[in-house]
């Protein structure tokens, strides 16, 4: 979703901010613009569409050395140049970027700006309206910036600049990400690392309700109160090579590649030297301590939590829930006397996992997020943190997250089952091991999945997933890849379910896909093929060895059953992959969508 970068230094400041704001493109956006300051003259440009768009239009012999950019994720007004960031008040002396939604902005501009007249249709705009107001009635710029702050409701991360002062980004920030990262006669602001790794790897967390400005020379947190905050970076520990695409064509297409790897990884992060699982106590101790779980996650991370919850019941028989954070926030089940809230994100910065984090956290309940990025806001909100080591995740459709989500899983299901004393009848490590192996074979054959995608996908405009038990989870997370990334109507169906409706769609030509690699419904998932097939879809069937016919269309390679979603899903991800391709979509940005979505 949006992003912020900021820079203030003695180098060019635009070519950072660019690279920078390109960095971000992975999170999705729909209009660009960069604010730039040089001796008391601001250079404003903003496009609709692309970076590549904004770069375009910008003046290369500016050469200021102090600027901030955006990409916008539109909510509040259509995607346009004129509510594309940043935001100017009405003399052009402030200049603002900002992320997040403000609830109140309606209200403030009543209250207090009925005699400006807005260019913009943002919430966003008002915020940089109010500075100017509060400057004209006699406040310094930093008192402004504060009692702004301290007036918004919602969300916000905020980087505001003053034509009149070559020296300050003043810093905001409340529910939405942002940090700042330090270096030698610079600084730089930024709502993701990856953004500023091109110029140091020293970032300063912020936290909810604090202002930062940053200077050439330093930086000073207080609170809104005006209480100073003494806080040091930490090194972000990204290899920038891991956020190059390389020689791929398409990041998805490489984070596909890279899921066998990352299978070892885990299996090296979450094993000691004897071969024993390696997990935090504490974690341990919540788990013993709780009477049921309760994930809670959205989009690909809740299809992770589904074949999780089968995890931790059939093999730990832990009781677990699974909820969709938005709608568990406004309606929310009755509780177990001790529930565990088990936050599955990718990104650990989505909205609605981290409002019902909030909730319960007031209410006094243990918390765990599993996140693939450390020092997230979900990480550092929640009592513990299981990683997922996959390396950042650039496409907005997620993968090796996917697999990293269910692999962790499985090692804290065994690990719950061992602590319980139930015997397990494999080596969940060893199995593992065979699952990488497993991925390693199905990637390898890319030309064999993209001839199944133009044999099916190419010219339909829906498609079906249907599977039984886990599968149907497989199933749901197989359909959101392809409509997320292909545009294809796509929809996942339990197998039993077809009769009760969906069948009604099927038509001459239907593509419709099982998955079919749990021994107790393979029968029953085959007649549910047969019944579509009957009605004239266009059928194809994924098994796996030991459950396969001899005409399947893809035959997996035998993995134990508890783990047959970490290997069925990978040419579920590369179908959706070749489809969206051979549309020619823009694979790792697809319309609309956004990878890290920080607002509710
Ligand atoms: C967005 C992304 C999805 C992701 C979902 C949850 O919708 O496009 O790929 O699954 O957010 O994100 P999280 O970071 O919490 O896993």
């Amino acid at each position: 979703m949006c992003g912020i970068v900021g820079y203030i230094g003695e180098e060019s400041a635009q070519d950072i901010l660019l690279n920078g704001l390109k960095k971000l493109e992975y999170r999705g956006y729909d209009s660009a613009g960069i604010a730039l300051l040089d001796d008391e003259e601001l250079n404003v440009v903003k496009e609709k569409g692309r970076i590549a768009a904004l770069e375009a239009a910008t003046n290369q012999d500016v050469t200021a050395t102090l600027g901030i950019g955006h990409t916008r994720w539109a909510t509040h007004g259509a995607p346009s140049k004129e509510n594309a960031h940043p935001h100017q008040s009405h003399t052009a002396r402030f200049t603002l970027v900002h992320n997040g939604v403000i609830e109140n902005y309606e209200q403030l501009r009543n209250e207090h700006l009925a005699n400006v007249e807005l260019k913009s249709e943002t919430d966003t705009e008002v915020i940089v309206q109010l500075v100017e107001e509060w400057v004209h009635s006699g406040k310094t710029v930093e008192a402004a910036f504060r009692h702004t702050l301290s007036l918004l409701h919602g969300s916000y991360a905020i980087a505001l600049i003053d034509k009149e002062n070559d020296d300050a980004i003043y810093v905001g920030k409340h529910k939405s990400p942002l940090l700042v990262g330090t270096g030698d006669g610079f600084n730089v602001v930024a709502s993701d690392a990856l953004a500023m790794l091109q110029v140091t790897d020293q970032f300063v967390e912020l936290m909810d309700g604090e202002i930062v400005i940053v200077s050439r020379e330093g930086y000073a947190i207080e609170t809104l109160d005006g209480d100073t905050v003494e806080r040091g970076p930490y090194t972000a520990e990204i290899d920038a090579s891991d956020i190059e695409k390389g020689t791929y064509p398409h990041y998805m297409l490489k984070e596909i590649d890279e899921q066998p790897a990352v299978i070892r990884q885990l299996l090296m992060q979450y094993q000691d030297e004897d071969g024993r699982i390696k997990l935090d106590d504490d974690i341990r101790k919540a788990i013993r301590s709780s009477d049921r779980l309760y994930i809670i996650a959205c989009g690909t991370s809740y299809h992770a939590g589904l074949v999780g919850k089968q995890l931790l019941e059939n093999i730990a028989e832990v009781p677990t829930e699974v909820h969709i954070a938005s709608e568990f926030s406004y309606n929310m089940p009755l509780l177990s006397d001790k529930p565990l809230f088990i936050f599955i994100s990718q990104s650990g910065e989505t909205a609605d996992s981290r409002s019902v984090l909030v909730n319960v956290k007031e209410k006094g309940h243990s918390t765990l997020t599993m996140t693939n990025v450390p020092g997230s806001t979900l990480s550092r909100e929640a009592d513990h943190t299981l990683l997922l080591h996959a390396g950042p995740e650039i496409a907005v459709a997620s993968t090796k997250a996917y697999t990293a989500q269910i692999a962790v899983l499985s090692i804290l299901a065994v690990d719950a089952a061992k602590a319980q004393g139930i015997e397990l009848d494999f080596d969940p490590m060893k199995e593992l091991g065979i699952v990488a192996n497993a991925m390693q074979s199905l990637v390898d054959q890319k030309d064999v999945i993209e001839q199944m995608a133009r044999d099916y996908l190419s010219v339909t405009r829906n498609a079906f997933f249907i599977g039984r038990s886990v599968d149907y989870y497989v199933c749901l997370e197989a359909a959101l890849k392809l409509k997320e990334i292909s545009y294809i109507q796509a929809e996942g169906f339990a197998g039993g379910e077809l009769k009760h409706g969906t069948i009604a769609l099927i038509e001459e030509g239907t593509p419709v896909i099982a998955i079919a690699t749990q021994s107790h419904v393979n029968g029953s998932i085959r007649s549910n093929v047969q019944e579509v097939a009957a009605r004239g879809a266009n059928t194809c069937i994924v098994s796996m060895e030991g459950e396969n016919d001899l005409d399947d269309n893809i035959v997996l390679p035998e993995v134990h059953e508890h783990l047959t979603p970490l290997v069925s899903v990978v040419p579920m991800q590369l179908l959706a992959y070749f489809a969206a391709l051979h549309r020619d979509c823009d694979v790792d940005k697809p319309r609309n969508l956004a990878k890290s979505v920080t607002v509710e």
